[in-house]
């Protein structure tokens, strides 16, 4: 078929084990975009199937589970920014990649976890408007002062990121260690971590060494994938956090996606044309 299979690092660890390509939101949407295959097949959730669509258009982009969304995407519709538009007009709008292609042909520019600091701090604009996830545009508030980022809406989240409490973070410094979370955890938490990065970024960060056992604050089967790539090493993971969206994808589904092509990412050219230029213009930050 000349296929590529990617998968997110949140997939399910025997799809992670076929897959070409593992990684986080920006390393699958720089590798889709590098594509030179027939079929590009996203195990992921939809917005990462519509990522690959936008950056490839030529090639046939697919995802195995029709309905794999993400909550936290939903957050953040159409009318939500041109309504935030009109009450900040020298604002810039930045939107997360967990968002539709529909909201990201709006904003001005895209970021993921790995890179969000880096595209807010070359803009120019005093004013950001950020979302769908407010924790993340906290986490960038922080690192950036002197910018003033207003989320949209107020109370965007992930609801897997969201369940990870004080007491979690209490039970991991009782293990000791280190607290590894990412930026959509709530920022009590991010307080409590050690570090806070994107998925991909654990993987690098851990790849750097240090041998002290981690507690990771993020969707379980990334626990998965660090054991896998560092087996000599501790990693907790707390057994809840599951992505109930990202745990859709079975060998089955891959097999039937890849030998019936299905389900093919369809969207309209003019919104493909208007998200294109907004995600280039995070992949141009270059971070
Ligand atoms: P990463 O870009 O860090 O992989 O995050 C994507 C995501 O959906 C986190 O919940
Ligand atoms: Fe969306 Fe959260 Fe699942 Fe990531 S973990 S895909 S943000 S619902």
């Amino acid at each position: 078929k000349n296929a590529v299979v990617m998968a997110h690092n949140y997939q399910p660890l025997e799809i992670q084990r076929l897959a070409d390509v593992v990684g986080d939101s920006l390393e699958i949407a720089v590798k889709a975009k590098e594509a030179r295959a027939d079929l590009i097949v996203i195990c992921g959730v939809r917005f990462m199937a519509e990522t690959a669509k936008i950056l490839n258009p030529e090639r046939k982009v697919i995802i195995p589970v029709e309905d794999a969304g993400c909550p936290l995407a939903d957050f953040l519709t159409p009318d939500l920014i041109r309504e935030a538009r009109v009450q900040h007009p020298d604002a810039a709008v930045v939107v997360y990649v967990n968002s539709t292609a529909e909201v990201k042909a709006l904003a001005d520019t895209t970021c993921t976890s790995a890179n969000a600091v880096q595209v807010v701090a070359s803009l120019s604009n005093d004013t950001i408007l950020f979302g769908p996830d407010a924790n993340l545009a906290a986490y960038v508030q922080r690192q950036l002062p002197e910018k003033t980022i207003i989320p949209v809406p107020p109370g965007g989240h992930c609801y897997v990121h969201a369940g990870f409490t004080r007491a979690d973070a209490e039970a991991a410094r009782g293990r000791g260690g280190m607290i590894v979370c990412h930026p959509e955890c709530p920022p009590e938490i991010q307080e409590q971590a050690d570090r806070t990065v994107s998925t991909g970024g654990m993987v690098r960060d851990a790849a750097a060494g240090g041998n002290e056992p981690w507690s990771v604050f993020t969707e379980r089967e990334m626990v998965s994938r660090l054991r896998v790539l560092y087996p000599g090493r501790v990693f907790y993971e707390k057994p809840e956090a599951v992505c109930v969206d990202m745990k859709k994808t079975s060998i089955p589904d891959l097999r039937r996606a890849l030998e019936r092509e299905e389900h093919e990412i369809i969207l309209s050219p003019e919104v493909m044309d208007r998200a294109r230029r907004v995600i280039e213009r995070m992949i141009a930050v270059g971070a």
